[in-house]
């Protein structure tokens, strides 16, 4: 571990102590959709059902009830499998580094995009893998790079362990995979014979055009078993509660049950109680329609507060995500955010520097912004202050 450096967003939040501080920098859903009151009821039926097996240690690949609704919750999206195709993981991180885990070794070589997810990286890091990534496009990964990628791969004889793709509302761009690309990555996938890994935590979160069918739906139209699927309740519930599940072929499955018995056992079964409440005994599809619509109305904010202060001869580019908690914001070249993140901090504003979404040759120009936290007043105000710190640098 001597020159592991952990979570690099972890130290860009650090400085984040002062409250006058309008933080773009956290992945963190908004307090305004938590459902305070249904958790409360839910523990407190939970405690008079099972205090007991509550307090207890429960099965490792998760608690039979909430693989059963997981795997309902799962049929909307017209995925279909059975009890041992998922291991209930302590969310989202604990799926990644099961899976880094599991098919990673020293050397070995991950394809991802150019950015990608910063907390896959520093979990695929822990095996210490050599990342190959490829700039993404508007409509998602590059499939022609990837293939050129793939055959320069196999000429060395260093062909990837898997695909690592965030296929909807990529954290951080924002970035959704067409329809059209999720097909040609699965014909990636089948003619190299390497795995996709499907990373899907904002699925459930689209504010404007149509849902597209999941890798994994695809891949199991085509018979393939060819997707891993990696989710969590983090943005969907809350974050505080840790429970995710991860989806695939059962050898693969039982593998990381086992990478799970040796790393943390099981996960709290009050945990597991909370998330299948928050299933089966709320109105989950009232709380996600509720989600969407405060975080659409926060995204029109901040895509209009960033219209009016930076219009185009500035140089200064944004996406436009149909859903998820991110955007990407990129800036002339000549402007390193990282250094512009203290600028900015003094301007008691922050976002985190996108050179850490990156597995190799990172680029120093980027931002990425998140829209779901603060209020749409502050929101406002925060591009504001930006845009003071940026033009003065353009
Ligand atoms: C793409 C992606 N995967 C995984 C995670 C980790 O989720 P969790 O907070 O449940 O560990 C996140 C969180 O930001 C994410 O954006």
């Amino acid at each position: 571990m001597r020159d592991y450096e952990g979570y690099p967003i972890g130290k860009t939040i650090q400085y984040l102590t002062d409250p006058e501080i309008i933080s773009l920098a956290g992945g963190l859903p908004s307090p305004e959709v938590f459902q305070r009151t249904e958790l409360r009821l839910a523990t407190e039926k939970a405690f008079d059902r099972e205090i007991d097996r509550i307090m207890q240690y429960s099965p490792i690949p998760g608690e039979a009830t909430l693989v059963d609704a997981v795997l309902r919750f799962l049929e909307r999206d017209d995925i279909h499998i059975g009890r041992d195709s998922i291991v209930i993981t302590t969310s989202g991180q604990h799926g990644l580094d099961l899976t880094g885990r599991l098919f990673l070794e020293p050397g070995d070589v991950v394809l991802v995009d150019r950015p990608t997810f910063a907390g896959a990286v520093v979990a695929f890091n822990l095996q210490r893998p050599r990342f190959v990534g490829v700039n993404i496009q508007d409509d998602g990964s590059d499939v022609a790079g990837m293939r050129r990628a793939l055959e320069n791969l196999a000429t060395e004889g260093t062909p990837p362990k898997f695909i690592y793709v965030v296929p909807d509302f990529q954290n951080p761009s924002g970035i959704t995979i067409s329809l059209a690309k999720r097909e040609a990555l699965l014909d990636l996938s089948y003619e190299f014979d390497v795995p996709i890994i499907e990373d899907s935590p904002y699925r459930d979160l689209r504010y404007s055009g149509e849902t597209i069918p999941a890798i994994f739906t695809l891949d199991q139209q085509r018979d393939g078993d060819h997707v891993i699927g990696l989710y969590t309740f983090s943005k969907l519930f809350c974050p505080g509660m840790r429970v995710g599940f991860n989806i695939g072929p059962p050898e693969v499955v039982t593998r990381m049950t086992h990478i799970k018995e040796g790393n943390i056992l099981n996960t709290p079964k009050w945990n597991q109680d909370m998330c299948l409440a928050f299933l089966e005994d709320m109105d989950l599809e009232q709380h996600l329609e509720n989600c969407r619509s405060y975080y659409r109305a926060k995204l029109a904010v901040f895509l209009d507060t960033m219209a009016e202060n930076f219009p185009p001869e500035t140089g200064v580019r944004w996406t436009r995500p149909q859903g998820g908690l991110f955007l990407w914001v990129s800036l002339p070249p000549q402007i390193d955010t990282g250094e512009l993140f203290f600028e900015a901090i003094e301007h008691k504003v922050a976002f985190v520097p996108g050179e850490q979404f990156y597995g190799e040759n990172p680029e120093h120009n980027h931002m990425r912004i998140n829209f779901s936290f603060v209020s749409k007043k502050q929101l406002a105000v925060a591009v504001e202050r930006l845009a003071e710190c940026i033009k003065k640098r353009l």
